[in-house]
């Protein structure tokens, strides 16, 4: 079905796996182009409930943007390859309204490190490595690094990572909240899908709308306060919610269904 990735459902979680390993899957407009095809999938498949995007291999997650493909671009189509890779990607993947986690297995640099920051949330395995390397290449980073690396791990960090280029490990990664759970590699894939099992049995509605009010705090959004109280009060329009309450009352673990 797709040329670039690899996807198996598996218990309502999407395992999208980059699958360009001979090229540390680096991501070329191929594989942007599908990227933003399967996220379609996430976002209308009511059989899908939460994804996880992670690389083939056991070397990468994703070693950037495909950097042969800039060679010949000028500044129009250098702000056009880094506008339609945040829409139809990025920015798709940050505003999902279903979970998706990131399982970094290996390099995340340039694209790779964004592609995983525009994720929910990243678990690392122990052989990972992160960075911003743009700046070897002439460039900065065009997929939302200067922003969400900002968010994530401050402006100080974040400033000096993208000026020198340098990598972090998995364990510095974990300490400046660029990941929350580090794993040995065989590891990895397992528990990054427990965490996303675990999240399946909650109250899909709620998380939706955590999702989008986490989202609102990360952009500075100033009515994110306000946003935060509509959504709770909507929250007391759905089943799930009388089905969260009354189980709780009943001692019983609630069954939601997303209504
Ligand atoms: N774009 C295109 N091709 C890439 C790539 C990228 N971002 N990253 C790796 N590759 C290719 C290499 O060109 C090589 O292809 P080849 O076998 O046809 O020559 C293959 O993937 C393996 O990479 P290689 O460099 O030989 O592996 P390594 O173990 O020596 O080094 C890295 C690994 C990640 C340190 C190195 O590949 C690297 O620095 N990649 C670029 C990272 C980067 O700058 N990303 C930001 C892009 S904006």
């Amino acid at each position: 079905m797709y040329n670039t990735l690899l996807t198996e459902a598996q218990n309502g979680t999407l395992i999208i796996t980059v699958n360009r390993p001979d090229k540390l899957n680096a991501l070329n407009k191929d594989v942007i182009e599908e990227l933003g095809k399967v996220l379609e999938e996430v976002y209308n498949n009511e059989d899908i409930k939460a994804a996880i995007i992670t690389g083939a291999g056991e070397k990468a997650f994703v070693a950037g943007a495909d950097i042969s493909e800039f060679i010949s671009l000028d500044a129009a189509a250098g702000e056009d390859v880094a506008r339609k890779g945040q829409l139809k990607v990025f920015d798709k993947i940050e505003n999902s309204p279903k979970p998706i986690i990131a399982a970094v297995n290996g390099f995340a640099l340039g694209g790779g490190c964004e592609l995983a920051m525009s994720c929910h949330f990243r678990i690392a395995s122990e052989n990972a490595k992160f960075g911003q390397p743009e700046v070897n290449l002439g460039l900065i980073p065009g997929y939302g690094g200067t922003q969400r690396l900002t968010q994530l791990v401050g402006k100080g960090k974040a400033m000096e990572l993208m000026m020198t280029g340098d990598m972090v490990g998995a364990d510095e990664a974990r300490a400046l909240g660029l990941v929350n759970h580090v794993f040995p590699l065989t590891d990895l894939m397992g528990k990054t899908k427990e965490i996303a099992a675990k999240i399946q049995l909650k109250a899909p509605i709620a998380v939706s709308k955590i999702i989008k009010c986490v989202n609102d705090a990360a952009k500075g959004e100033k009515g994110g306060f306000v946003n935060e109280i509509k959504a709770f009060g909507e929250c007391f329009t759905t089943q799930d919610m009388v089905e969260g309450t009354t189980a709780f009352m009943e001692k019983r673990k609630p069954i939601f269904k997303g209504k």
